[in-house]
């Protein structure tokens, strides 16, 4: 990790979209507006289910709501719930067309940086970019504009476009209001010093990231295993251009590749590790379970899957899983909620591995620890105690 980065700031490289003072200005009302409405506003849902809703429910039921659902009914009408649901949706929006106007401004240069990075001698390069046209964007990746990101992750404008990576990188920054690290890189950074104390005995000789995007997971395990071979695979060509520039600005060896994690064109038992950061809860389940048998396929005897995700639904009280379900919704999130609510023990166990080589946990979030401002905000107030992801997976046996 670069030492010299400003506390607070991204950090920067080669394509990494610099707003102007009008630009930045927005941006951080965007942040600002984000953080009051989750400090400020959304306590007061809370406050209008536990006085108003579930007493209604109460008399109406006999009984207090039992699982998000049975909340949401409670609280779907409520009016306070409603207008920040609004605002929360608003602020969304506001958020990318505040990263999209300073990306479209500076989008030539962009794409001339990312060529320039993909066209020098591969002698000079530190990793590489394969791009294979034929892979198709999956259903799953193209029907909706996940999380309300304009054009997703696949739409290209112009030739080399790389606008989606940018957006993805910015944008990222700005919603989580810097909390994920200058490279957004924590929940990577999570799942690497996880691995490296649950599995003390295994260095990694080479990692695949599947649906690395712009590779933010991906460079926390270049730094976390200097000696491994790191590979990031993604269906979209814009982002994988972007990652593949950002990488080379940063001086971090990755070798990226267009392809779909549910049938890849690595070879058998090629990896000692093949993990996912924030992929899962964007593929289908049918997809996810054609992901495992492909990751079980990949691994060498030895080597460890590993997801890192938000926290499962079955980890909260019932009003907290109703909260945290406001994206499934209203966020263009639709493999949300049955993310959260997967077995991993069971879609371990289908995809070849034995139930008892699963493992999930609950690591404290490596930013909130190293950090002196390590609070998380998320929906519904700040997280006490600091922000925990969630890991599962499985690890071959051999
Ligand atoms: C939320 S992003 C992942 C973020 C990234 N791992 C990080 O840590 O910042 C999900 C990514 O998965 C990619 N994706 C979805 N399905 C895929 C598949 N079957 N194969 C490869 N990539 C896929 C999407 O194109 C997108 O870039």
């Amino acid at each position: 990790m670069n030492q010299s980065v400003a506390a607070g700031e991204q950090e920067k490289h080669a394509v990494l979209p610099v707003p102007t003072g009008d630009e930045f200005a927005r941006q951080e009302f965007v942040k600002s507006l984000k953080y009051h409405l989750s400090t400020r506003v959304a306590p007061g849902i809370r406050d209008s289910y536990e006085k108003r809703r579930a007493p209604e429910f109460q008399s109406r039921a006999g009984r207090l709501p039992q699982n998000r659902r049975e909340v949401r009914e409670a609280m779907s009408a409520d009016p306070y719930f409603r207008m920040w649901s609004a605002l929360e949706r608003g602020s969304q929006e506001m958020l990318w067309n505040s990263v999209q106007v300073s990306i479209e401004r500076q989008l030539p240069d962009l794409v001339a940086a990312a060529q320039a990075a993909a066209e020098s001698p591969a002698a000079q390069q530190l990793g590489s970019l394969t791009l294979d046209p034929s892979v198709a964007t999956p259903g799953y990746v193209s029907a909706v504009d996940i999380h309300l990101m304009p054009g997703g992750y696949y739409t290209e404008v112009c030739p080399g476009d790389v606008a989606a990576g940018a957006l993805y990188d910015r944008g990222v920054y700005v919603y989580a209001n810097g909390r994920m690290g200058p490279r957004n890189a924590d929940p990577g950074d999570t799942a690497a010093a996880f691995f490296r104390q649950r599995f003390p005995d295994l260095a990694p000789r080479r990692v695949l990231d599947l649906g690395c995007t712009v590779g933010n997971s991906t460079l926390a395990w270049v730094d976390a295993f200097p000696d491994a071979e790191v590979h990031g695979i993604d269906t979209c060509a814009p982002v994988l251009r972007y990652a593949h520039a950002r990488a080379e600005s940063l001086g971090q060896r990755v070798h990226y590749a267009q392809q779909n994690a549910e049938r890849t064109n690595f070879p058998d038992g090629h990896f000692d590790v093949v993990m996912s950061c924030l992929f899962v809860h964007e593929t289908s389940r049918k997809a996810l379970s054609r992901i495992l048998r492909e990751a079980w396929r990949l691994l060498a005897p030895g080597g460890v899957m590993l997801h890192t995700e938000t926290p499962p639904y079955g980890a909260l009280p019932p009003f907290d899983a109703f909260m945290f379900d406001w994206d499934t919704r209203n966020n263009n999130e639709p493999f949300w909620a049955a993310s959260h609510e997967l077995d991993p023990r069971a879609e371990c166990e289908a995809a070849g591995f034995p139930r008892d080589a699963v493992f999930e946990a609950s690591p404290l979030s490596h930013y909130s620890t190293t950090q002196s401002k390590p609070k998380r905000v998320f929906k519904g107030g700040e997280v006490g105690g600091g922000w925990r992801w969630y890991v599962w997976g499985a690890r071959k046996p051999g």
